[in-house]
């Protein structure tokens, strides 16, 4: 079936190394390093995505000097201690024919956060403070901007000796190469800058020492935004200029093409662009990159299907994919592909919760779909690439799963691939429970893939799904199960309020259904959890002619969700014209205003002419359960509860409750 993809399943060769495929899984910090180095559960990772088919791994940044730390849990590349943990990674890689290279990194300026929650000593080109994380960094005097280079250098070695294929320079996203390259970032007016020939110096000597420091046919490659998008990045003409520069000396073997930087709000968005974003956005760009080089040229930005990636190929825009996100989701997506089970890929929807939302609060990375990602040693899966599954379990029982949101969906489709089997209940006629309403939300529409994929998982795996059905403590005796998993989800949360007359009072999840129900005028959306329904809800209003407050309990609106999925979010209420007030709690309403309470001050805040529209979160709607939990004894059987039933929190937390609910059976 590969002939489906001619040019996605075509090698690729560069100096000495040909990749099997087109596939890519670029750098990206896991947060799973162990003090700086490779461990066994970063190698379980990776080998997920090996074994799944992938025709080249980049590692993660890795700090090639004691002043690149721009984490906690960097992984390291600054000494030979490194060495051991890289060549098992290697030979783990070439053991299932995948390519490998690793990453080398100084962020300058970009220092996220330090081991012990002070503020770090950073250095760039010049002295030039940076917006997202507020650093002021040091002038680099030129013993340290040698020894820098040296320590690139001596990294590459390092990944030679380990037995890697190639190296990657991340020179892109604003950190230190591109602070050099940069007119506005660096003002020096020496060796190192003045002109774009002296800006250029610092990643042209960086090239120049990897390659003196590996063997021929060791790929060389570089990593560079065609544009940050920030005041003070660099420009798409300065990248392409120096691209041409250093290709006139042949000093690198590939450029992998991103936009963006780390050191703004907006221009970080572009680092791991979220839905609603579009699979290849940036390809025009890579193709202005292939206008002035011969060398291939690898292209990111969610492309999260093989036929997205077939087609940017077939186009002459990139000569490799980039998928990150893809192989987060399915690591066997390759060996699918390859197979023409597209239906079979879990694809990404691009929500950046678990992966880079992870990362950004400092634990190890997973998928809100997939949290057999990131604990690849907890739930171990075995079988052939494109048919892994999880062991069975020691007897199959019959299973009753009630409710037919993503846990109830993982926790089924787990349990009978382990070998159970299992019914699944659904009140509703459609499945999905809160997932169809968050899909209802302007810039949302992906979320609902969330469902899609995990019914068919289900399916797949034999389970036997009844929809239509109001399951009770009768039924579940009936039904003779030896094992019951409650996930039956969440209702609204109705706050108490002060109420005068009768004021219409309306619940988020009724608006996205029906949102002409929303008397015309002012609307109050009052949105205790901060997250993306209050955000989306006022923007959806907004567009239809209402005058929109977003009333949020927290200090920022969409506070909860991911900096990037927030900040677009955020950008696309305010251009609406939403008007967004912080630290607000809902106190009442009347007919013609809504009351609200300063969180910080008490004091009253009244918005005039307005319907008051609460999204206040969710209670357990776990009556069921109780009464279960009751019967369990007599009626002879175990019970277990997945998903908001339990708690009410977010598909995340759901499936992962639904994986664990079904491993201990
Ligand atoms: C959790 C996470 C961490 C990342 N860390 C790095 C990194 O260390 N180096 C890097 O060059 N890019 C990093 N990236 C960006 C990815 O390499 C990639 O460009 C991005 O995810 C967009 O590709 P995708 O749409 O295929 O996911 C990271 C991405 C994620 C999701
Ligand atoms: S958490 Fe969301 S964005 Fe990240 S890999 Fe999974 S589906 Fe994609």
């Amino acid at each position: 079936m590969t002939q489906r993809f001619p040019n996605l399943f075509s090698p690729l060769t560069i100096g000495g190394v040909t990749i099997k495929n087109r596939i890519m899984s670029s750098g990206h910090d896991t947060v799973m390093a162990e003090r700086g180095l490779i461990g066994d559960q970063l190698l379980a990772y990776q080998e997920a995505r090996a074994r799944g088919g992938v025709g080249l791994i980049v590692t993660q940044a890795s700090g090639v000097h004691p002043t690149a730390r721009y984490t906690p849990t960097e992984l390291t590349i600054d000494s030979d201690e490194a060495i051991p943990g890289y060549r098992r990674l290697a030979d783990m890689a070439h053991a299932n024919g995948t390519a490998i290279f690793g990453q080398l990194f100084h962020g300058g300026r970009e220092i996220v956060m330090t081991e012990d929650g002070t503020l770090a000593v950073a250095w760039s080109a010049s002295s030039v403070p940076a917006e997202r994380y507020h650093v002021f960094p040091r002038a680099m005097p030129e013993p340290l901007i040698l020894e820098i280079i040296a320590s690139f250098g001596a990294a590459a070695r390092r990944l030679v000796d380990a037995g890697l294929d190639g190296c990657e320079i991340l020179a892109g996203w604003g950190y230190l190469p591109a602070q050099f390259l940069s007119s506005k970032t660096n003002l020096r007016d020496d060796a190192w800058g003045g002109d774009a020939t002296r800006r250029q110096r610092f990643i042209r000597e960086v090239l120049a020492a990897c390659r003196a420091a590996v063997p021929e046919g060791f790929v060389v490659g570089v990593r560079i935004s065609i544009g940050e998008a920030a005041p003070d990045g660099v420009t798409e003409e300065e990248a392409l200029a120096a691209i041409a520069a250093y290709d006139a000396d042949n000093l690198f073997d590939y450029v992998s093409v991103v936009k963006g930087t780390s050191g703004t709000l907006s221009g970080s968005g572009h680092i791991v662009p979220p839905s609603p974003v579009v699979s290849g956005y940036i390809a025009p760009l890579a193709a202005r990159v292939k206008k002035i080089t011969a060398k291939p040229v690898f292209l990111a930005g969610r492309i999260n299907q093989p036929q997205d990636a077939e087609n940017i190929l077939a186009r002459g825009e990139a000569d490799m994919c980039i998928m990150t996100r893809a192989l987060i989701t399915d690591p066997e997506m390759p060996a699918k592909a390859a197979e023409g089970r597209l239906d079979d890929i879990r694809a990404c929807v691009g929500c950046n919760q678990a992966c880079i939302g992870h990362f950004h609060a400092g634990y190890p990375i997973s998928c809100i779909q997939f949290p057999e990602t990131g604990r690849e040693r907890l739930f171990p899966r075995i079988g052939a690439a494109g048919h892994q599954r999880h062991a069975a379990a020691a007897t199959s029982k019959r299973v009753l799963v009630i409710g037919g949101g993503p846990a109830g969906l993982k926790a089924a489709a787990i349990a009978a691939e382990r070998g159970h089997r299992v019914t699944l209940v659904e009140a509703d006629r459609r499945l999905g429970g809160q997932v169809r309403l968050a899909q209802l939300v302007p810039g949302r529409e992906e979320i609902g893939g969330v469902i899609g994929n995990l019914e068919r998982e289900a399916r797949q795996a034999g389970v036997e799904i009844v929809m239509g059905v109001q399951a009770d403590a009768a039924y579940v005796r009936a039904a003779g199960a030896e094992v019951v998993i409650v996930a039956t989800g969440a209702t609204p949360y109705r706050p108490p309020l002060e109420l005068m007359g009768e004021p219409t009072i309306l619940q988020a999840w009724d608006v996205l259904r029906t949102p002409g129900m929303v008397p015309a005028g002012g609307v109050v959306v009052a949105d205790f959890r901060s997250d993306w329904t209050g955000l989306g809800l006022a923007t959806m209003l907004a567009g239809r002619g209402h005058r929109v407050t977003l009333a949020v309990n927290g200090t920022m609106a969409g506070q909860l969700c991911q900096q990037y999925v927030r900040d677009m979010m955020t950008a696309t209420a305010r251009r609406a014209r939403v008007t967004i007030l912080t630290t607000m709690r809902v106190f009442g309403a009347d007919a013609s205003a809504v009351f609200l309470q300063d969180a910080l001050t008490d004091e009253a805040v009244v918005i005039e002419d307005a319907t008051l529209v609460l999204a206040y979160g969710h209670q357990p709607a776990d009556a069921l359960l109780a009464e279960l939990e009751f019967d369990a004894a007599d009626g002879g059987y175990q019970v277990l509860a997945a998903g908001d039933v339990l708690s009410p929190r977010t598909i995340e937390e759901a499936v992962l409750d639904g994986l664990r609910a079904a491993y201990t059976i």
